[in-house]
């Protein structure tokens, strides 16, 4: 098949671990005959730089028009000036808003081999295999009102916490749909002890979920869920929940895996192109030095192969690629080892 990519490396690591996952899609296209096009833009701080916006309108469009988007990571110092009119972040959320992703799929695997990569008691980490699915477009990033202004003499800020019932439907039915493909069990987390939209969200969630009577639905506060994620995170299986609880919990989950630098993630909406990147950020710290762990984004490239494309057969041959790497000890700094990032794709791709 051909598919037209659009590439967004972004900022501090970001690079890197795109040119290496091109490498690993370049393999594929090569051994199962398709032919990928790539399209390269700036997005984030370096468009910053480039154009004086985070996210120009002729990125935004090229990438609307392409199969698929594949992002690395944006930000860093140089642009984290809080007065600043534009930030690197901005361009990632209004990229996000403009594809309309509005699932994120976040799936969280503790690789036996890595056990002793995070700092939980290997026994509790057995078996672990959950499906974080993240409200992606709602929420408290995107509630009406938001900024700052001055009342009663005093400086303020506010964010809102804003759903609409058909946005928490959406993400709710797709959670339901893949908790089918798995273990038959969705986890809601909220907050509906003190929140509005929390009670709007259970609500749908008892919704959707009395439509999936195969479907177990349990709900969960999101500061109990928190600490699930630590006592009994095999009990888990698909955890859907708003946007901001969705990425806090998600980085909390990448401490079982044993390394942020092992995590993909999957943006999907109603049909267009997905966004697919690795769920760390642009590690300022290490860009530059060669050393950062590419699984993540090649783990991403897998899921766009089978969410964008329907390559099933290809993602897989990804996923085992990554499974044999790593069971052969292949490691990159972030988990103790001493390949760079180019060296760990080439441990990946001698196994596809
Ligand atoms: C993530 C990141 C982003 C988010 C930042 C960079 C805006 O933390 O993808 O998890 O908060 O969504
Ligand atoms: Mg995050």
């Amino acid at each position: 098949m051909k598919a037209k990519l659009v590439l967004l490396p972004g900022d501090g690591i970001g690079p890197e671990i795109i040119s290496e996952t091109v490498r690993v899609l370049e393999v594929i296209a090569g051994k199962y005959g398709h032919s990928f096009s790539y399209t390269e833009r700036l997005m984030g701080g370096c468009s910053i730089d480039q154009y004086g916006s985070s996210l120009t309108d002729e990125t935004l469009v090229d990438c609307q028009a392409a199969d698929a988007v594949l992002l690395g990571a944006v930000g860093g110092p140089k642009w984290d000036d809080p007065k600043a009119k534009d930030r690197p972040e901005r361009g990632l959320l209004a990229l996000r808003k403009g594809l309309g992703v509005f699932a994120n799929l976040r799936p969280v695997k503790v690789h036996p081999a890595l056990i002793d990569s995070s700092p939980l008691k290997p026994e509790k980490l057995i078996g672990v295999d959950i499906l974080v699915i993240r409200e992606l477009t709602g929420g408290l990033y995107f509630g009406w009102p938001k900024g700052r202004d001055v009342k009663d003499g005093r400086e303020r800020a506010v964010d809102t916490l804003e759903y609409y019932d058909y946005e928490i439907r959406r993400v709710m039915e797709l959670a339901f749909k893949l908790a089918k493909g798995r273990k038959k069990k969705v986890t809601s987390v909220d907050k509906a002890n003190v929140l509005e939209s929390s009670r709007l969200w259970r609500q749908i969630a008892v919704e959707i979920g009395s439509q999936n009577p195969d479907v177990t639905l349990e709900h969960v506060l999101v500061d109990t869920a928190s600490m699930r994620l630590i006592t009994g995170p095999a009990a888990m299986d698909v955890v859907v929940t708003e946007n901001m609880f969705g990425d806090i919990l998600t980085d909390e989950a990448s401490v079982l895996a044993g390394s942020m630098g092992m995590l993909p993630s999957a943006s999907l909406g109603a049909g267009g192109p997905g966004l697919y990147e690795p769920i760390h950020g642009s590690a300022p710290d290490i860009a530059g030095k060669g050393i950062a762990n590419p699984v993540g984004t090649i783990l991403s490239s897998a899921m766009l192969l089978r969410h964008s494309l329907g390559l099933e057969t290809e993602a897989a041959s990804i996923e085992k690629a990554v499974d044999e790497t790593i069971t052969a000890g292949a490691r990159t700094s972030d988990l103790g080892g001493k390949l760079s990032t180019r060296q760990m794709a080439d441990e990946i791709i001698k196994r596809l």
